[in-house]
């Protein structure tokens, strides 16, 4: 698992005198004292003593080698945010920034990534300039915990953080700007008593608002400093919101139920710290940032994880794993782990860190992935999540499954003469079908809930459909059923329109299939021929297969197990007809299609139709 900090800032080498071009003092600029040296200053104030690291890709790299690091998200400093200069001035301000990081980023060796920073004082402006830096290769947005008086529950801070989500961008709050300063200025305070409280400030308004409730679920955000001050008062917080009307805000649940919604990075400098955070937050929501290479950074990237006692798996996770799903740059990180809630009040390890059953198997976290809407909720609403949940770890296996299906089938294509890997494919296809049968059966449980049970929270899944099953689509797609129109379904989650777009473009299990056949000797296609030609050339090649059942068994075990694995998702699309007439009839579904009977042009779906026509030669 690569090491992966996402919180570090840089400095351009040079910059333009910006007080000269607009006219308006106190613009932040490079003072260079000495080689390798410089100083940053606002207007003619020293703000910050920083070195070449700051802006020498080279140097940085060979710093990152020496801490293990394999990757850094680079950011510009906070204190340049310029949210309080008017629009223009802070939109040209944030493209210097945003092209020299990338820039700096060309030079990296394809270590080093970027997030743009927006003049958030203006939503549009940040909206455009935040996708144009999307186009170009940022991996998200830094921005300031408040843009004055507007903390991140403003309305249009919101509109922007959906704007994030929809382009896929992951934000990074920095706090900035740090209130109450004429009473601390002396001793560093407004960094080591200002910023938690900033953060803290920034997390609670997005909870106690509901803006979470309106964000949608794919807003990847995290909270610089592990989260500020959050994590440690999070019992006063819902303490409040217990026992104090006003404390309650708008939001539809309880603080903690929130945790699940952001992330947290790890530079907090103390190992009871990043215990809590990770007790709290759940190891699945705590990242590696440094704050590297200023003087409060962490010395020895990375180090305060390393030498924590968490086990390796969890280290893992907290030094790069979380960061690929935060990043967006793995969607392999199952959704079960993107979206896991808190393990407050219920820790994952025992106290000695040792595996226990419920570690092992997160059951904590499992049970905590119910999350009914209607209110107050339908008795029946768990059962129905409870399926669908059930449904899609099942197809997640499935997908695991076929997946080894087509690596076997690949090795048999490289070495014909092998017979190991095709008995490997048959023994997974014979898994794949026992699956197929029991998510068969499985809706005879949902058909214990009456129609008017279902009628009573329906409303309240629109526009969600089955149609937006991410890994419903990706088995179709890897066993060869291509069609790229369903991809529409999945603007929403970019993470899962880009693996879909991975599956079109890989070869599927038809294709290694006949891959493997053409290896072995038995089809011959003419890549010139039509394509109902090269379909016949395929049938007869399975025909060759049964003909000469003595030699062939092994393929012919792959052969009955794909045709059977075909039959099984027929039964099992006819079933979730029959299951869909029962609840709702005719009517329309809520992705928008006509219900049953859009439904029912799928039942002529087949993976593989060879070996169906095969067994009509057969019969000849
Ligand atoms: C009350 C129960 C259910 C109803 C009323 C229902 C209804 C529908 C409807 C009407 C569609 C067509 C798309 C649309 O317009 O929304 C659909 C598609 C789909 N549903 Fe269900 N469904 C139910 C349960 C399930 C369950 C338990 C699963 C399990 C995963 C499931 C998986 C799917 C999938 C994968 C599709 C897309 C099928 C395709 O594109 O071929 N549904 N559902």
């Amino acid at each position: 698992m690569p090491v992966i900090d996402i919180h570090n800032h840089f400095f351009p080498q040079t910059w333009p005198d910006l007080a000269k071009r607009y006219g308006t003092p106190n613009w932040p600029w490079i003072k260079h004292t000495e080689p390798g040296k410089a100083e940053i200053i606002i207007g003619d104030r020293f703000f910050r003593h920083i070195y070449s690291a700051c802006w020498d890709p080279e140097v940085r790299l060979q710093e990152m080698d020496r801490d293990g690091v394999e990757m850094q998200v680079l950011s510009a400093t906070p204190v340049l945010f310029e949210y309080d200069r008017p629009v223009e001035h802070a939109l040209d301000c944030a493209r210097l920034f945003n092209d020299a990081a990338l820039e700096l980023c060309t030079r990296g060796k394809g270590r080093l990534k970027s997030f743009c920073q927006v003049p958030l004082q203006d939503i549009d402006a940040s909206c455009t300039e935040l996708s144009r830096c999307m186009r170009a290769g940022h991996l998200g947005v830094q921005i300031g915990n408040h843009v004055g008086e507007k903390n991140l529950d403003d309305p249009g801070i919101v509109t922007f953080l959906h704007h994030c989500a929809n382009e896929g961008a992951a934000v990074l709050v920095h706090p900035w700007d740090m209130l109450g300063q004429p009473r601390m200025p002396k001793y560093l305070m407004p960094w080591t008593v200002g910023m938690p409280a900033e953060t803290q400030l920034g997390i609670v308004a997005m909870i106690l608002s509901g803006a979470f409730d309106k964000l949608p679920r794919n807003l990847r955000i995290c909270f610089a400093h592990g989260g500020g001050s959050f994590a440690f008062l999070l019992g006063r917080l819902e303490n409040a919101w217990q026992h104090h009307p006003v404390a309650h805000g708008v939001c539809e649940l309880p603080p903690r139920q929130y945790l699940n919604r952001f992330y947290v990075d790890s530079a907090v400098f103390d190992q009871r710290a990043l215990r809590l955070l990770i007790e709290t937050m759940g190891a699945e929501r705590v990242l590696l940032g440094s704050d590297y290479p200023f003087p409060l950074g962490e010395h020895g990237i990375g180090s305060l994880i390393r030498s924590s006692r968490v086990n390796d798996e969890t280290k893992s996770r907290l030094l790069g794993g979380n960061a690929l799903s935060y990043l967006g740059l793995d969607r392999a990180e199952p959704v079960t782990v993107k979206d896991a809630p808190s393990a407050i009040g219920s820790p994952t390890h025992s106290h000695d860190d040792q595996l226990t059953y419920s570690s092992y198997l997160k059951v904590p976290e499992l049970l905590a992935l119910q999350d009914p809407q209607s209110k107050p909720q339908h008795h029946d609403e768990l059962l129905f999540i409870i399926v669908h949940q059930t449904y899609e770890l099942w197809f997640k296996e499935l997908l695991h499954d076929l997946d080894g299906v087509v690596a076997n089938l690949q090795a048999a294509e490289k070495n014909p003469q092998s017979h190991d890997e095709v008995y490997e494919a048959a023994r997974l296809l014979r898994r794949c079908t026992e699956i197929t049968r029991v998510l068969i059966e499985q809706f005879t449980i949902l058909e214990t809930m009456l129609p008017t049970h279902f009628l009573a929270f329906r409303g309240k899944l629109e526009p969600a459909s089955g149609f937006q099953s991410e890994q419903f689509r990706e088995i179709e797609f890897l066993c060869g059923l291509k069609d790229e129109k369903m991809l529409r379904y999945h603007r929403p989650t970019p993470e899962a329109y880009a693996q879909l777009e991975r599956r079109l473009r890989e070869p599927s299990l038809h294709d290694v299939f006949f891959g493997a056949l053409r290896a072995k000797g038995c089809l011959h296609t003419d890549v010139n021929a039509t394509e109902a030609d090269q379909f016949a050339a395929r049938a007869r090649a399975v025909l060759s297969l049964y003909k000469d059942e003595h030699s062939n068994r092994d393929w012919i075990d792959v052969c009955e197990r794909l045709t059977e694995f075909d039959e099984l998702v027929v039964s099992w699309r006819l079933r979730h007809i029959q299951l869909v007439e029962r609840v709702i009839g005719i009517r329309m579904g809520t992705g928008g299609s006509a219900g049953a009977s859009y439904l029912k042009l799928t039942l002529d779906k087949k993976f593989f139709p060879e070996l169906w026509e095969a067994r009509t030669l057969l019969t000849q």
